[in-house]
C-alpha cells in the first residue's frame, strides 16, 4: 500500500480539477468534485448511469462549461478551453491538448472517411495556398486521401480506406475513424467515453494499443467503461462516481470487484416515495408480447410478456439495448427478426399501428422525439387524441379540443400560463407532464416509458410515480425502462435486467430485493 502511494506521489500531475459543480435545472450532475490525473496514468471512471462520468470529462474536453468551478489546471496552467477543438488544439498551442472520443456518434454519414477526419480543416488541401494562410480552389482529393490514410495508419487502423463513404462503414469502423481523428492531433490527454462496448475484439485491440502507447509516458488517459472486468484490466487507477460525487479512488493493488461495486451503489431508498406494497400483482391478460426479437448487436433473441395491470421494469447499463427495445415494442424500429404483438395477436409493425392498438410511448429523448417544442401545449396534447374529441373522428370543434386539453393540464397539474403557452418555455418536469398528458388523454392501454423521470425534479418525479400506480390500478400495462435502479425496484412488479442486448435475469418484486442483488447482472 505504501509503495503504491509512493509511486503515484512521484508522478507529476497533468490535469487537476477542483470544486467542480454542474447542474441541469434541478439535476445536480456534478457536486463539487475534485479530480487529479497523473502523467503516465490510465485512469478509469466507473459509476452507474447518470453518475456524472460523461459530464466531468466533457467539461475537461471543452464540450460544455461547469456551473461552478474553483479551478481547472492543465500542465500547471489554468485550463479554459472554449470548445472541443480548442481543447484538442491545447488552447492555441497546436498540439498536446486534450482529446475526447465521445459516447454518442461524432461522425457525419454523408461524406468520406477522409473528409470526416479533416472536417473543418480541408483548407490545407485546396489547390491555391496563400502566404497569409488563406486558401481557395478545389480540394486536391489525392492529397487529402493520402493524409487521411496516414492518420488512420498512425492510429493503427489499417483496414478502413480513407476514400470510403462514411455511411458505408459499420458502427465499429465509424468509432475507429473518430479515434483516428483525435489521435491525429497528438493529444497529451486522451479521454475515451464508453467506446469500447461498441467495438468487437479486433477494434478493442486497436484501442488498447493506443492506450498502452500513453501508459508510463508524459501523457495520460481517462477511460470510461461500464464493463468492470475490462476497466480493472485496462486502468491503473479507478475512480468511482455516484450521483455526481466522487466516492473513492482505487489503485490497482487495491482492486476488489466487490468493494468497487459497493462504492458504486449503496444509495438510500426512500420508502413512501415509491409504491408502498411489496407484492408483485398483475392481471392474467397479456397486453403486449415480444417473441424472439433480434436487432443487430442491440437486441439478441429478446422475448417478454407484459400483462394488464403490470409495471414491468427493464434495467441495465447505457448500451444494454433497453432503449432500442422500447422503440421496437412501439413500432418505431423494425426488428431484424422476431415479432411484437399487442392484445390478441395483433402485430405491431409501425408507430401508427401501435397508436391504433392503444399504445403510447414516452421517449428518453423527450425534446426531440416526444414533443414539438415550438408548438403550444394544446397542440402537443391534442395531437394523439383526435378520436376522443373530434366529432365522428374528423370534425374538430375548438371548444371540445380545448376542454380535452384543459382536463389534462388540470389532472396532471401542469404548471403553465395556459394551454397556448409554447412547450419550449416549460421546465423539464412540466414538459414531461405534457408528454404524459398526450398519451393518457387518449386513453392508452399500453404505455412504454423510457426514462420517464430523467432530468425532472423530485416533486414531478413523485407525481409521476403516483400516476403510474393509478394507471396500474386501472388495469393499464406499463413498461418502465429506467437507468435508475431505485426507481425500477421501487415501482416494478417484475424487473428484467438486460446486458449486451440480452435479457440476463428476471427479478420479482420483493421487500428483500437489494441494489447489490441486481447490479451484478448489469455489469
Ligand atoms: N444535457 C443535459 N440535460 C439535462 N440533464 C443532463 C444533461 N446531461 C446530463 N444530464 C444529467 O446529469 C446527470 C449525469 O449525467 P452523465 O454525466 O451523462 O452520466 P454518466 O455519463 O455517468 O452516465 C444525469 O442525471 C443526467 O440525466
Ligand atoms: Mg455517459
Amino acid at each position: 500500500m505504501d509503495q503504491v502511494i509512493n509511486t503515484t506521489a512521484r508522478r507529476e500531475e497533468i490535469l487537476k480539477v477542483r470544486g467542480m459543480t454542474k447542474t441541469f435545472g434541478p439535476v445536480v450532475a456534478l457536486n463539487n468534485v475534485d479530480l487529479t490525473l497523473r502523467k503516465g496514468d490510465v485512469l478509469g471512471l466507473i459509476g452507474e448511469n447518470g453518475s456524472g462520468k460523461s459530464t466531468i470529462t466533457s467539461i475537461v474536453a471543452g464540450m460544455q462549461k461547469a456551473t461552478k468551478c474553483d479551478g481547472m489546471y492543465y500542465k500547471g496552467e489554468e485550463w479554459k478551453p472554449s470548445s472541443m477543438l480548442d481543447a484538442l488544439d491545447c488552447c492555441g498551442k497546436g498540439r498536446g491538448g486534450i482529446g475526447m472520443v465521445v459516447q454518442e456518434s461524432g461522425t457525419i454519414p454523408g461524406i468520406t472517411v477522409a473528409e470526416n477526419i479533416f472536417l473543418g480543416e480541408l483548407g490545407q488541401f485546396r489547390l491555391f495556398q496563400m502566404k497569409n494562410g488563406k486558401s481557395f480552389g478545389p480540394v486536391r482529393r489525392k492529397k487529402l486521401f493520402a493524409a487521411a490514410d496516414e492518420a488512420l495508419k498512425k492510429a493503427g487502423i489499417e483496414h478502413i480506406p480513407a476514400k470510403a463513404p462514411m455511411a458505408a462503414l459499420d458502427f465499429q469502423s465509424r468509432k475507429l475513424v473518430e479515434i483516428a481523428k483525435v489521435i491525429l492531433k497528438d493529444p497529451d490527454v486522451l479521454i475515451i467515453d464508453e467506446t469500447s462496448t461498441a467495438l468487437a475484439q479486433d477494434g478493442r485491440e486497436i484501442l488498447y494499443k493506443i492506450i498502452n502507447s500513453f501508459r508510463g509516458t508524459d501523457k495520460a488517459v481517462i477511460f470510461i467503461s461500464h464493463d468492470l472486468d475490462e476497466i480493472m484490466d485496462v486502468c491503473d487507477t479507478l475512480t468511482v462516481l455516484r450521483d455526481g460525487n466522487i466516492i473513492r479512488t482505487f489503485e490497482r493493488a487495491e482492486y476488489d470487484p466487490d468493494e468497487i461495486r459497493k462504492a458504486m451503489i449503496g444509495r438510500e431508498m426512500h420508502g413512501d416515495y415509491y409504491r408502498s406494497d411489496f407484492e408483485p400483482a398483475c392481471g392474467e391478460e397479456v397486453a403486449l408480447k415480444a417473441e424472439d426479437v433480434c436487432l443487430g448487436e442491440s437486441l439478441k433473441h429478446v422475448s417478454l410478456e407484459l400483462h394488464r395491470g403490470e409495471i414491468l421494469g427493464i434495467g441495465g447499463l447505457a448500451q444494454c439495448g433497453m432503449h432500442e427495445l422500447g422503440k421496437v415494442l412501439f413500432g418505431s424500429l423494425a426488428p431484424k427478426s422476431g415479432r411484437v404483438t399487442a392484445g390478441e395477436d395483433r402485430e405491431v409493425r409501425s408507430e401508427a399501428v401501435a397508436i391504433k392498438y392503444g399504445m403510447g410511448y414516452v421517449s428518453k429523448d423527450r425534446d426531440v422525439e416526444s414533443l414539438n417544442l415550438s408548438a403550444s401545449i394544446k397542440d402537443n396534447i391534442a395531437i394523439a387524441g383526435m378520436d376522443k374529441y373530434a366529432v365522428k373522428n374528423f370534425l374538430i370543434l375548438d371548444s371540445r379540443e380545448k376542454k380535452y386539453v384543459d382536463r389534462q393540464i388540470d389532472e396532471l397539474s401542469i404548471k403553465c400560463s395556459g394551454r397556448d403557452q409554447l412547450v419550449q418555455q416549460l421546465s423539464g418536469g412540466n414538459k414531461q407532464k405534457v408528454v404524459f398528458g398526450k398519451w393518457i388523454g387518449c386513453g392508452s392501454e399500453i404505455l412504454i416509458l423510457d426514462c420517464p423521470t430523467r432530468g425532472v425534479d423530485i416533486g414531478v418525479k413523485q407525481a409521476m410515480y403516483r400516476l403510474m400506480t393509478k394507471l396500474k390500478g386501472e388495469g393499464k400495462a406499463i413498461l418502465l425502462i429506467s437507468e435508475e435502479l431505485p426507481e425500477l425496484m421501487g415501482m416494478s412488479d417484475r424487473i428484467l435486467i438486460m446486458k449486451d442486448g440480452e435479457v440476463k435475469k428476471q427479478f420479482m418484486r420483493s421487500r428483500e430485493l437489494t441494489d447489490a442483488d441486481v447490479i451484478g447482472y448489469m455489469i
